[in-house]
This record gives structure tokens, C-alpha cells and sequence, in this order.
């Protein structure tokens, strides 16, 4: 049941998930499966919804950079530093976790995915529930994050309490996962650029990867059914998404990483809708603006 994010709304939601209950959230970046992070029936109940494999760990939602101490153990100065500048926003920490968060959240790693999403809504529930929130993007595993509470696939939403709705995402993609420790180094490029982070602090070109690969790092990933082809030039009489004058069977695409971010989810459920043999993609510059759209693209067109 989707509803609108009246003060009653959110304090009916915080109370259905202090009982263990699944919530959808608005977040910037996408929707997310949100449950209380303390509590691992209800994380158990993440994994199942999605289908998600047990080894991949979940992000962990708070209201405010003060409460960052209570889910990690240890914050360096550089990851302090990262949540002044970008948080409320689109950027993920992994730091040392603390014990209060049980390994159901972390997939057995030592370490904790933290964020402060910039969605009021997001931060009003966090608040209601007076607990930190796992959330996941609310997709089966593998599919395309919703970018919109009526993207959320039926399967899923059926086992909600409630999906809040916030309207439309303003990023469009997911966050940024950055490990702190022993490095600054970007695990999956997300809503804020390697260039952003840069214009602060360095950042390790190749990650020295503690523990074992960021599960976000599978090949085929965030993919809509149809088949993605990414092509140098879409012919006129092919569907797919063009930075061009688009012919009725295509969608124009901003020209800008930014706005093609925030569309691209949606224009590729749009198409996958159509029941097409292929969507092709017009490919992005090659520039760094561009990372976090080239990551998603190359994921969703690589078949395993
Ligand atoms: O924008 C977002 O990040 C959205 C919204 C809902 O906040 N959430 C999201 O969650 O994308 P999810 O579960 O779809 O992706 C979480 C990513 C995965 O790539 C996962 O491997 C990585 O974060 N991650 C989580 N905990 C980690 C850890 N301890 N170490 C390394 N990577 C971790
Ligand atoms: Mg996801």
C-alpha cells in the first residue's frame, strides 16, 4: 500500500517496524527495504523479500551524522571529515562496526556501511523509530533500484507494511560506497563523483580491499529484463535511450551525468515494459563525470 508521508503515516510506519515489520522508504537515490538494524529477524526478512544472497551486506540509514558512534566503532578523521561535507546525501562510509549491529546486517564483516540519506522523509521515519534503519534498494536482487514508490515491484510490496512515497528521486542512483579504512578508496561510484571527493582528500586509485569484494561489485547487476545493448550510435529505427533528437521508440537522454543519472532507472523501466529484444544505449562520454553511469550501464548490459 503506498501512501503519502503524512506525520500519522510515518508514525504508523516507525511503529510497524519497532515490531519487525518491512517499510518501503524514499531516499534521494533510490527506494529503499527499510527494517530496524538491531534487529535480525527483521533483517533476516530483508534477505528473503529480495532474494538476496546472505553474503551481501546492507547500508545502514541514520537521521543525523550525531549518531554516526553508535553503529561505528572507530571514525577517522578523513571519513568525519567526508560526512561533514556530504552528508545528508548520497554517500555510504564503511568503518569498523560496533557490536549493536548484528552480523545479519554486515554479512559477517567487521565493517558497517553507514549513511544520512537527504530525503526528509527518509530522516523523519529514521527519527519516528528512534533506531538506525538497513535499507537496501528496494528491487529483487539484481533488477533495477526503484526510482519511484509505484516502481516497487509487487512481489515486494505486498510484504510491506507500507511504502512511503516521496515522490521521485532527485539522484536517481544509488549512493557512493566508499571504504575509509586503510584507505579512502570508491567501492561503487554513486551520487557523488570521484571528483567531489577528490576536491577534499586523496583517493586510492585501486582500492586495497579489506575482507572481500563489495558484493555491489557482481558483473551483471541493477538490469531491467530486456537485453541492454550499449552501442556507439543507436540507428533511428532501434528502441533504446539517445542523446539525440529521439524517434518515438527512444527516449532522450540529458546530456549532463547528473540529469542522465536521475533518468536512467526510469527510462530503462519504461522500455523494459515494451517487451523488446534489445534496448540499446548510446554510450556516455569516456570522461570522469560520467563514472557512476558507465558503472550502471555496464552492469545492466553485461550477460552472465
Ligand atoms: O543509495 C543507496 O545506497 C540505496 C539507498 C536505499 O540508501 N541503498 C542501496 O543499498 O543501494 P544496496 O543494499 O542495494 O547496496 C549496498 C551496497 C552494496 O554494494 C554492498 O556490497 C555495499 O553497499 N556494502 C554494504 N556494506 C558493506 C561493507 N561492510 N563493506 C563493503 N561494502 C558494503
Ligand atoms: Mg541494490
Amino acid at each position: 500500500m503506498i501512501v503519502a508521508p503524512t506525520d500519522e503515516a510515518i508514525r504508523r510506519a516507525a511503529e510497524a517496524l519497532l515490531r519487525g515489520e518491512l517499510v518501503g522508504m524514499p531516499t534521494e537515490t533510490v527506494y529503499g527495504l527499510a527494517a530496524v538494524a538491531t534487529s535480525p529477524g527483521a533483517i533476516r526478512r530483508i534477505f528473503e523479500v529480495k532474494g538476496r544472497p546472505s553474503d551481501n551486506p546492507l547500508i545502514v540509514h541514520l537521521a543525523s551524522i550525531d549518531d554516526l558512534e553508535s553503529v561505528a566503532e572507530q571514525v577517522p578523521l578523513s571519513a568525519l571529515q567526508l560526512a561533514e561535507r556530504f552528508w545528508p546525501g548520497p554517500l555510504t562510509l564503511v568503518l569498523p562496526k560496533r557490536k549493536e549491529i548484528p552480523s545479519e546486517v554486515t554479512a559477517g564483516l567487521s565493517t558497517v556501511a553507514v549513511r544520512v540519506p537527504a530525503h526528509p522523509v527518509a530522516r523523519d521515519l529514521i527519527r519516528a523509530v528512534g533506531k538506525p534503519l538497513a535499507a537496501p534498494s528496494a528491487n529483487r536482487f539484481m533488477a533495477l533500484s526503484p526510482t519511484r514508490a509505484q516502481d516497487i515491484d509487487p512481489l515486494i510490496a505486498n510484504q510491506l507494511f507500507c511504502i512511503i512515497d516521496g515522490g521521485p528521486c532527485s539522484v536517481g542512483i544509488e549512493s557512493t560506497v566508499v571504504q575509509c579504512l586503510p584507505e579512502i578508496a570508491i567501492l561503487r561510484p554513486g551520487g557523488v563523483s570521484r571528483d567531489e571527493i577528490e576536491a577534499i582528500m586523496e583517493v586510492a586509485p585501486n582500492p586495497t580491499l579489506v575482507e572481500r569484494r563489495s558484493p555491489g561489485q557482481y558483473p551483471r547487476h541493477y538490469a531491467p529484463a530486456t537485453a541492454v545493448r550499449l552501442v556507439a550510435e543507436v540507428r533511428s529505427d532501434e528502441p533504446g535511450l539517445v542523446f539525440g533528437v529521439p524517434t518515438d521508440i527512444q527516449v532522450a537522454m540529458p546530456r549532463d551525468p547528473v540529469a542522465y543519472a536521475s533518468r536512467l532507472y526510469g527510462a530503462l523501466r519504461l522500455l523494459d515494459h515494451l517487451g523488446l529484444d534489445a534496448i540499446y544505449v548510446e554510450a556516455p562520454p569516456e570522461t570522469d563525470s560520467w563514472e557512476a553511469v558507465w558503472d550502471r550501464l555496464r552492469k545492466a548490459s553485461t550477460i552472465d
